[in-house]
Order: C-alpha cells, then structure tokens, then sequence
C-alpha cells in the first residue's frame, strides 16, 4: 500500500507543478486543472479517484457546485431509495449526516491513495458525490451508464451561503471584506471548483446530451415545486412512487428532508464530518433569493452579467 501511496503522490505532484497556478480569495493556491480551479488537497483526491475508481453501472452520483444544495439533495435520495426499508425510528438520516451517507470520493475517500478500500460502502446501489464538473468526473466514470443527479442555483444565494459556511468554519464573525474578496473570486472565476459557470455549462450540456444519464436540477424548483421535483427525481433514479405512495410517502420524504426536520435531528445538531466539520453549518436558512440582503445592486448587477455571458446560446435559463 505505501508503495501505491508514493507512487500517486508522486504522479499527482508532478502532474500539478505543471499546471496553472493562481490564488484564491483566502490565499490558497489554486490549480487549474481540466478548465476549473482546485485546492492542492482536492485536486490530489481527485486525481486519485480519476485514476483509481472502479464504477458500477448502478452507482448513483450527487453532483453539485458547493453550496448549491448537495445535502439536501443527498438526503431526498437516501429518503428515496431507503423508503421502504426502514421505519421512522432506525431510518439512516437519523443516524448520520447526509454526508456522512453519501461520502465525496475528492475529498475524503479517494484523498490519500487510488485504490481506498470501499467495502465499507453497503448501501446498495452506492451513493457518492462530488463537486467536480461533469468533463472531470467522467474521467473516473469510465464510460459506466451510472446515473448522476446535479443540483445547483442562483449564482448569489451560493456566494452568501459559502461566505456564511466559510466564517462558520474558520469560527469567525462574518467579515463584509471576506464576502467582498469571495465575491471577486466568484466574478473572475478563480475560486475552488469555478468557474460557476463552467461548472454548470458542464452538466446541463451533459444531461442535453444525455438526459437518461444526468439529471439537472435546480435548488430554487425544488423549493417552489418539491412534489414534482421529487417525482422526477424518483423516476430518474427508476425508483417511481407508485399510486398508493403518492398519497403519503412523497410528502413524508419531504418532511423527513425538509431543512426543519435536519436541522433540529440531534446527530446534525451536535455531530461532526470525519473531516470535522461540525453538521449544522450544513443548514442555514435556505432561502431563495436571501443574498439581495447582503449584496449591493451593483454587485447583483455585475455578477449577473458575467453569468448571463457565459451563459448565452446555451438555453439555460437562470
Ligand atoms: P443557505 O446558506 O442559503 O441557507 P450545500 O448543501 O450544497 O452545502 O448547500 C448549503 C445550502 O443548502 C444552505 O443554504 C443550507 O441552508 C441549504 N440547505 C441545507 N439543507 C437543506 C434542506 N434540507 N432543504 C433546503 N435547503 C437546505
């Protein structure tokens, strides 16, 4: 194993010293890697997953931008695929942090070596998830017809939640200069896993491509239309609600998941990632459209003009 360990190490640093370099709003180095940005750390995990990840076709895969919505969306598909087979006491959101449930292979399983021993994944089909774009992830998919699910969201409600779960993180008040910095970042595309959109174009021109493959979601549709979301979520994952479900269960998945009931369960209250991020900075308010409180209409403006650029003749509507 230290064998392999040196050798992917090795491979990985001389990979990356080779790559484009610039700095993130915190400092960070930041390597451009397949058209996005990554952290050394990130960047090495997913070099490792690209190299060493052995997919089955029926792997299911959560992808988002960070702070677009993984957890949420990690939760309605383990309430989706576990619903008839636990009861309200032992179900496994109970027990774990979304997460915790469906690990990220960049930055956690895959971080250290290629070839991580992954018995420990039971669920059955295994859930994973990534902030990689869709081009970078499908290095390590191999040509698998396993299913991906991507969420993500206005571009200014994400940058506010980020700064909100940065400060939470580094246990500091909230700094208008950390938002401000971030918000360059955002807007020049250097940031880790950006461009935004990059990263969106991605996946929406896969599931164009392939739409039995990759399903796109949208936070703010999955707050407004929750019951059709979840109906096409359960189709896509070929697991629909049959008629009788569609009476309690679509509701009760809803409720079990809604940002409420996570937030007041005790192990998000009080529980950590292996990493150890503390569980409740992964729920804040949820809201549509918050960040107008905390940018100004100039910085709306801009950043809503370099996404409608980049977004342009792609029919994606935003
Ligand atoms: P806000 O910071 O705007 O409140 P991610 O899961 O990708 O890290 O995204 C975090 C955002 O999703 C946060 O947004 C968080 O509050 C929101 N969120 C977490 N769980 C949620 C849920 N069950 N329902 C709706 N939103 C949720």
């Amino acid at each position: 194993i230290s064998k392999n360990l040196r050798g992917d190490d090795e491979e990985n640093a001389s990979l990356i010293s080779a790559l484009p370099s610039d700095v993130g709003f915190d400092g960070t180095k930041l390597f451009k890697y397949q058209g996005c940005w990554h952290d050394s750390t990130s960047l090495q995990g997913i070099l490792n997953f690209q190299r060493g990840f052995k997919p089955q076709d029926t792997d299911i895969i959560v992808a988002s931008f960070p702070k677009c919505g993984t957890t949420w969306l990690k939760a309605l598909i383990v309430a989706l695929l576990e619903r008839s087979n636990h009861s309200c006491d032992d179900h496994p959101l109970l027990l774990d942090n979304p997460h915790g449930l469906v690990p990220f292979p960049e930055l956690r399983l895959f971080m250290e070596t290629s070839k991580p021993d992954l018995t420990s994944i039971t669920s059955s089909p295994r859930l994973f998830s990534t902030h990689m774009p869709l081009h970078t992830l499908r290095v390590a998919l191999k040509n698998s017809p396993c299913k991906i699910v991507y969420v993500w969201r206005d571009v200014k409600d994400a940058l506010v939640s980020f700064w909100y779960f940065k400060c939470a993180i580094l246990k500091i008040e909230e700094e208008r200069s950390m938002l401000e910095s971030m918000f360059d970042s955002f807007c020049s595309g250097v940031i880790n896993y950006g461009p935004f959109w990059e990263h969106v174009l991605s996946y929406w021109k896969g599931s164009m491509k392939d739409l039995k493959s990759v399903l796109f979601l949208k936070y703010e549709e999955l707050k407004t239309e929750p019951h059709v979301q979840l109906k096409k979520l359960a189709e896509f994952l070929g697991c629909p609600f049959t008629v009788e479900e569609e009476r309690g269960s679509v509701e009760e998945i809803l409720e079990l998941c809604s940002l409420r009931n996570l937030k007041n369960l005790e192990i998000n209250k009080t529980g950590r990632t292996t990493r150890g991020a503390a569980h409740k900075n992964f729920f804040r308010k949820g809201e549509v459209g918050g960040s107008k409180n905390y940018l100004t209409p100039q910085m709306e403006k801009r950043i809503d003009m370099i996404i409608a650029e980049h977004f342009q003749g792609s029919d994606l509507e935003f």
